[in-house]
């Protein structure tokens, strides 16, 4: 059997990844790999490969929308988005992300608006962005027995608030209530905490502490996994380069050969053959 027969048969045997896996791996220093997907292609192609987390991410409003923000994005949406990604995947955690406005107010149309996404998704988990200021949220959506993902340091849904995507928590007082943050967040019970684009030793200090797994973004080395929009690290998004972010494929450059090839070869009558007709 061929190496790569062999690698897809033991993806494609993998147990379902799931809340108590991750902490594990936490314990036994194995790294968890996360990357977005918000469409059923995409997704079973990365969950073959070996992917441990699927974030389907509110980015979708930037890189599948074309919006410069992640505020427009809507619970339906995600929902949709949601469902697409489950179709596609046998074993890695689905995380959905609750969008801008579903549960920054009342906690209980947060869980109202939770439920709705587990019940028509089916997905593992949800993450949700912020400390103390949406606790009672958070508390309200465990209590229905939904895993929560935290998300700290650089939250996109309030740009409008920082007016930069600039590093956070550089200055004493924002790094300590992030911390704090962060054990708020593992003492209510949430299930993992992503920390985007903080200083290194700042991240590493709050993995540290905590016992469930940190995922980070920006955030350097020294956490239990890392995530990366799935658009960013294939290369289709070419304005896009952050000093964080590494490019594994420069699918901006291949889909356009490949579609040049196409329109010449149709305009030339090339395509289709005889071989390729009924
Ligand atoms: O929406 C998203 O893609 C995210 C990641 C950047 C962590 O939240």
């Amino acid at each position: 059997m061929s190496e790569d027969k062999k690698g897809y048969l033991a993806s494609a045997n993998r147990k379902k990844v799931t809340t108590y896996r991750l902490r594990e791996m936490k314990q036994q220093g194995e790294k968890i790999s996360m990357l977005t997907a918000y469409d059923y292609s995409m997704a079973s192609v990365i969950d073959q490969a070996g992917i441990d987390v699927i974030l389907v991410g509110d980015s979708a409003s930037n890189v599948m929308a074309g919006n410069v923000t992640t505020l427009p994005i809507t619970v339906e949406q995600m929902i949709y988005h949601g469902k697409s990604v489950m179709n596609g995947v046998k074993s890695a955690m689905v995380v959905i992300d609750m969008p801008f406005g579903s549960y920054q107010g009342n906690p209980y149309e947060a869980v109202a608006n939770a439920v709705k996404m587990m019940k028509e998704t089916q997905a593992d988990c949800l993450k949700l962005e912020g400390g103390k200021e949406v606790i009672e949220s958070i508390k309200a959506i465990l209590n229905a027995g939904i895993p929560v993902m935290g998300h700290l340091g650089l939250m996109p849904q309030s740009i409008n608030k920082y007016g930069t995507y600039s590093v956070r928590a550089k200055e004493s007082e924002e790094a300590e209530k992030l911390m704090s943050d962060a054990l708020l967040l593992q003492e209510i019970g949430c299930c993992s905490l992503v920390l985007e684009k903080i200083p290194a030793q700042l991240a590493a200090e709050v993995t540290a502490a905590l016992v469930i797994p940190t995922i980070g973004i920006g955030a350097g080395p020294y956490l239990d996994g890392q995530v990366l929009v799935m658009q960013d690290m294939l290369g289709l998004n070419k304005g896009f380069s952050p000093r964080f972010l590494r490019r594994y494929a420069n699918l901006f450059d291949e889909i356009t050969t490949a579609v040049r090839q196409y329109v010449s070869d149709v305009k030339s009558s090339d395509f289709p053959s005889q071989e390729e007709s009924y």
